[in-house]
């Protein structure tokens, strides 16, 4: 008896709790309608993850945004200026990585070259087959490019890892570095297990994030894409800023799900249907991880969050963060203190056994709650 009257609130409760739902939606919608156009950040967010949240399929963007075959691009495929086409040929390859940089960022290269992304540290401490490559257009100045052109091919003779196509190296042409990194993979590497492409100003715990691929390699994975998700994002209609989207470009009020452009790995299936995906899409959207989403949305991917991706943050520094850590962003001169502190023996036996997870635990808890982390890593990572 006692036990039905308390289902009976229970239920009311919960009917109590439905109209307060409906009557947010109501408000959230007056809302909307009531400031129309307003271009307020706010209000901007407010009305994309309403829309995110209220239509939940984007299937009708493919319909606006499909192009008849063959004149996705007007120019389709830019001459390769450096290339590797026998990179992975003949050999298991467990990642496939892809830096996105530019001619004059050498340094960031080289940084690279000696921390996250020496293959031949993986190879021998974790018996794993990566492949890096650094994807680049060529010099936007006229007068320097040639020099440029120059440096970048003894830069090659001596590593073997630029892939360069013959487009200016711009901001608005990062969609077409994405097309060519895709390109690369269905044509020279469709085997490799797991692809990713990252910024050239980013940390990533190759360990860590090895041994996690190598964990899912046997499981024969489909249709993985992780990173940092952004949900419901809005286009930016202010014209001063470098993210500007016209409604020409794209009219809805939110972008489908995508990761952050800053790193995110898929696995092979996923590249090979996003490639399929981009040659019927119009191109014109140049934000490269938005299209990323609009390719994959209309193979119908979604991507899933991981914690320990960053995004645009960068990570607390303590060994309890290093364990767990997958990238970190904006790190250019403190790769190299970064790499060894990440990569110290002393972080594993110190996070080891009961005491070791406990106090981590707690550490993590203290840091990741921090708001000026929740950028970085949510505070529930510290739970997981
Ligand atoms: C999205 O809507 C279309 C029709 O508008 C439907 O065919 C498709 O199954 C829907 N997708 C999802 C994931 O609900
Ligand atoms: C992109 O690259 C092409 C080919 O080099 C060039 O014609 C075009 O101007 C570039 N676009 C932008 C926005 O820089
Ligand atoms: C792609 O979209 C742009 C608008 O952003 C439009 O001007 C262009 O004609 C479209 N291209 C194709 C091939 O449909």
């Amino acid at each position: 008896m006692k036990f039905n009257l308390r289902m009976l609130i229970g239920a009311r409760r919960l009917r109590r709790w439905q109209f307060v739902q409906v009557f947010a939606m109501c408000f959230i919608i007056c809302f909307m309608i009531f400031l129309g156009h307003d271009e307020n950040t706010v209000v901007g967010h407010v009305k994309s993850l309403s829309y995110r949240y209220l239509i939940n399929n984007y299937s009708f963007v493919n319909e606006i945004l499909t192009v008849i075959p063959n004149t996705a691009h007007s120019d389709p495929n830019y001459k390769y200026l450096i290339n590797h086409k026998k990179k992975c040929e003949e050999q298991d390859v467990l990642l496939l990585l892809f830096v996105k940089t530019s001619p004059e960022n050498l340094l960031r290269r080289d940084l690279i070259r000696k921390t996250w992304g020496n293959e031949d540290y993986i190879r021998l401490r974790y018996s794993a087959n990566i492949k890096i490559l650094f994807a680049l257009g060529v010099q936007e100045d006229l007068q320097q490019r040639l020099p440029m052109q120059k440096r970048l091919l003894m830069e090659n003779q001596k590593h073997n890892d630029l892939i360069q196509q013959d487009f200016l190296d711009t901001f608005h042409n990062l969609t077409l570095k994405l097309l060519l990194q895709f390109s690369w993979v269905n044509t020279y590497c469709p085997h490799a297990k797991f692809i990713m492409s990252a910024d050239d100003d980013i940390f990533v715990h190759t360990p860590n994030l090895v041994s996690y691929l190598q964990s899912l390699a046997d499981l024969d994975v489909q249709d993985f894409w992780i990173g940092k998700v952004h949900r419901g994002s809005p286009p930016v209609r202010n014209k001063d800023s470098k993210y500007y989207v016209s409604y020409d470009m794209y009219p809805w009020p939110s972008y489908p799900d995508y990761t952050a452009g800053a790193a995110y790995v898929i696995s092979r299936d996923v590249a090979d249907k996003v490639y399929k995906a981009s040659q019927t899409l119009n191109v014109s959207l140049y934000i490269d991880d938005v299209f990323m989403g609009l390719c994959a949305n209309k193979i119908g991917v979604v991507p899933q969050h991981h914690s320990f991706f960053s995004g645009e943050g960068k990570a607390p520094l303590h060994p309890c963060i290093y364990n767990r850590m997958m990238t970190s962003h904006g790190h250019t001169e403190d790769l190299h203190q970064l790499w060894d502190q990440a990569t110290d023996p002393k972080v594993k036996t110190l996070v080891s056994g009961f005491w070791g997870h406990l106090y981590c635990r707690l550490v993590n808890i203290m840091i990741l709650c921090k708001m000026q982390y929740a950028e970085t890593y949510p505070c529930l990572a510290a739970w997981s």
